[in-house]
């Protein structure tokens, strides 16, 4: 049955406040927790901490007061619900498990996207960058078994495999590269601004994340890794929000945001396995219903449109975590010598990329090798999971 986020009422604005003890939820259990449930968890963290980003940089834009006093208020639940949702977050995980489970995050739900989108250039978008944070997933998987003495199976569950993707070395682009054309928002399919705003929101809080928790480890490496693949989120950020079309009124984007919000806590409702989780996802999507027919009045007025002309007659499929490991491993075998070259992609190194390279390498190997080296010093190997067998891409396991 289509589920039209627009013609269904939610709970008041004025009832969705909770007490502490309502935010004090149940963290799942670290050992037996769905995999899958935790991709879940941290993907909404991303977009409800992008919900309360957005609305404070258009509260800024924003000289009326009584605006800016109901944005607050909508803005204060966003914040309660970013609360609730992280806070499922078990304490006993490490911030290298969170890490960990992180780029999972990152890999399944960008393949899925990839899977899902029905423009071209987007596609290649999504599949470009996902073979990146692929590679990040077996970088830290090798920190993992080297400062922890654990093997990374014990959090992506064999769900998602973990070996060498474009190594990470070769992420490190000049900026002016890493800039995309967007949609053109006249003429693009409903569910493309999804995708969009989806990814680019989970890549930001990995960002986010991983430039505040960097530098609270000991260990050199761990310390260097960090660094090196913050740099790389900062700049898959601009890489997926390239995509959006900066023409988009503050007001689309705020609708845009809101019916985003509707569209993954349906799409987690209907998938999760937990059933305590789940009944969050139900909770706080009926409250966005609500922001959405907020944000939808605001969108008439000062937009001056019909909230039906620029958002889908109903919601897409659900988002849904499953395995991608035959995409990816067809993604590995195709494009994993791929660049970027202004808005489009390359295979050859060209003089802004080996001129980038020069410049941070400094004439020495970076962390996300060495991490590999010490590993294979230590161990005896490298980490890998390679569930449907030896790499596609050729790149074997050596001893
Ligand atoms: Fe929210
Ligand atoms: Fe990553
Ligand atoms: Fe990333
Ligand atoms: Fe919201």
């Amino acid at each position: 049955m289509a589920f039209d986020p627009l013609q269904q009422r939610g709970i008041p604005l004025d009832e969705q406040l909770r007490d502490w003890r309502e935010l004090n939820v149940t963290p799942i259990d670290p050992d037996h927790a769905d995999p899958y449930t935790r991709c879940r968890i941290i993907t909404m963290n991303g977009i409800e901490v992008e919900a309360i980003l957005f609305s404070h940089q258009l509260a800024r834009h924003c000289p009326d007061l009584e605006i800016k006093q109901q944005l607050a208020r909508v803005r204060y639940i966003e914040a309660q619900q970013q609360k609730t949702v992280n806070w499922l977050l078990p304490g006993a995980s490490s911030v290298l498990e969170t890490t960990i489970a992180y780029e999972q995050v990152a890999v399944d739900l960008t393949a899925w996207v990839a899977r899902m989108e029905p423009d071209p250039y987007l596609r290649q978008a999504y599949q470009f960058g996902v073979l990146e944070d692929f590679d990040h997933l077996y970088r830290y998987a090798n920190l993992y078994e080297m400062i922890e003495h654990r093997k990374a199976e014990k959090i992506v569950d064999n769900l998602t495999e973990v070996m060498p993707g474009r190594p990470t070395y070769l992420h490190h682009r000049d900026p002016f590269d890493n800039v995309r054309r967007p949609y053109v928002r006249s003429v693009t399919e409903p569910l493309s601004r999804l995708h969009a705003l989806t990814i680019m929101s989970a890549e930001q809080q990995t960002m986010n994340f991983y430039m505040n928790v960097g530098p609270m480890y000991m260990e050199p490496i761990a310390r260097q890794l960090y660094q090196e693949i913050g740099m790389v989120e900062e700049e898959h950020v601009t890489h997926y929000e390239s995509l959006v079309d900066p023409g988009e009124s503050l007001w689309e984007q705020l609708l845009n945001h809101e019916y985003n919000e509707c569209y993954l806590y349906y799409s987690f409702m209907e998938t999760e396995s937990d059933p305590k989780v789940k009944n969050i996802w139900e909770l706080h999507l009926n409250m966005e219903l609500e922001h959405l027919r907020l944000a939808a009045e605001l969108f008439k007025r000062f937009d001056g449109r019909d909230p039906d002309q620029v958002l889908a007659p109903a919601l897409p499929p659900p988002v849904t975590f499953e395995p991608n490991k035959g995409y990816i491993r067809d993604l590995l075998a195709t494009q994993i010598d791929c660049t970027t070259l202004g808005t489009g992609y390359v295979r050859e190194a060209h003089e802004r990329f080996t001129r980038m390279q020069e410049a941070v390498m400094g004439g020495e190997k970076p962390a996300s090798e060495r991490v590999i080296d010490d590993n294979r010093a230590i161990s005896g190997r490298e980490y890998r999971l390679e569930t449907e067998g030896p790499h596609p891409a050729g790149l074997q396991l050596s001893s």
